[in-house]
C-alpha cells in the first residue's frame, strides 16, 4: 500500500483527481468504481473542471458505485443516486446507461443484490475510489464483515448512522440498512484509491498504516491489495507514528 500524506482537503482532492485524470487520459473507456460522502466531493469538482477545460471526457467511461441506502427512494435528495448525479454525473458527458448504482428499490433485495453482483462479475474495475468510515468501514462493510463477502444488504451500525445524521433532519430519518459491494468485490479492482481527511479518521488511518490486516477494521484489507494508494491529509495522518 502506498500512503501519501498531504496538507489538507484541497491537496488531497487535487492529488486524487490527478490520478483519475491521468487514468482517463490513458484509457478513455476506463471503468471506475465510485464512492459518495464528503471525502470525494472536492475531487469530483476537480474532475468536472478538468472535463470543462477539455482535458478529459466521460463519454466512454463506465461507473459502478459502492453502495446505496435502503428505505430511501432514488428521488430522495440524500439517496446516493441523487448524490452522484448532483456532484458529478449531471455536470459531465457520461452516458446514463454507463452509470451503475446499486438498486435498493424493490421488495426482493436479495435478487437486487444478485443482479448488481452479476454486473460486477462481468466488469473489470480499473480504479475503485473509496472513503473510509471513522470505524474503518469501506463501502458500508462495517467492522467484522468477512473479507469474502460480495454485494449484500447490511444493517448500519449506530456509529455510522450518527456520523451520517448530518445529512438528515434527525437520526430517525437516517436509513437503518444499505446495499453495498462486498469487500471481495472491492478487492477485485485493479487499483484502489482511498481518500481520508480530518481528525475523526485518524484512528482508522493509524490502523491501516500499521500494516495490520483484520476484519475488525475493514479498510486494513487494502494491505493485501497489490495496487492500493491511500491519500490522507495531515489531520487524518496525525496518529501515525
Ligand atoms: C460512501 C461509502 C462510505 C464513505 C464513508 C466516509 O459511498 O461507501 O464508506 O466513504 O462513510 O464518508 P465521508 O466521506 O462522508 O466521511
Amino acid at each position: 500500500m502506498k500512503l501519501i500524506v498531504v496538507k489538507d482537503y484541497e491537496a488531497m482532492s487535487k492529488e486524487a483527481s490527478n490520478i483519475i485524470k491521468n487514468l482517463l487520459k490513458e484509457k478513455p473507456n476506463a471503468t471506475l468504481g465510485l464512492a459518495t460522502g464528503s471525502s470525494p466531493i472536492g475531487l469530483y469538482q476537480n474532475l468536472i473542471n478538468d472535463y470543462k477545460n477539455g482535458e478529459i471526457s466521460f463519454k466512454d467511461v463506465k461507473t459502478f458505485n459502492l453502495d446505496e441506502y435502503c428505505e430511501l427512494p432514488k428521488s430522495h435528495k440524500e439517496s446516493y443516486y441523487s448524490f452522484m448525479h448532483r456532484n458529478l454525473f449531471s455536470q459531465v458527458d457520461i452516458k446514463e446507461e454507463n452509470v451503475h448504482i446499486p438498486n435498493s428499490e424493490g421488495s426482493d433485495l436479495q435478487a437486487l443484490c444478485d443482479e448488481y453482483n452479476n454486473m460486477l462479475h462481468n466488469a473489470t474495475i480499473d480504479l475503485q475510489l473509496l472513503g473510509i468510515g471513522a470505524n474503518g468501514h469501506i463501502g458500508f462493510n462495517e467492522p467484522n464483515t468477512p473479507f469474502g463477502k460480495e454485494t449484500w444488504v447490511v444493517e448500519l451500525t449506530e456509529k455510522t448512522r450518527q456520523d451520517n445524521k448530518r445529512f438528515f433532519n434527525s437520526i430517525d430519518e437516517v436509513p437503518t440498512h444499505a446495499m453495498t459491494m462486498g469487500i471481495k468485490n472491492i478487492m477485485q479492482a485493479k487499483c484502489i484509491l482511498l481518500v481520508a481527511n480530518g481528525k475523526n479518521k485518524a484512528e482508522a488511518i493509524k490502523m491501516l498504516a500499521s500494516g495490520a490486516v483484520t476484519e475488525a477494521c475493514p479498510a486494513t484489507v487494502l494491505n493485501l491489495h497489490p495496487n492500493a494508494i491511500v491519500i490522507v491529509d495531515e489531520e487524518a495522518a496525525s496518529l501515525i507514528k
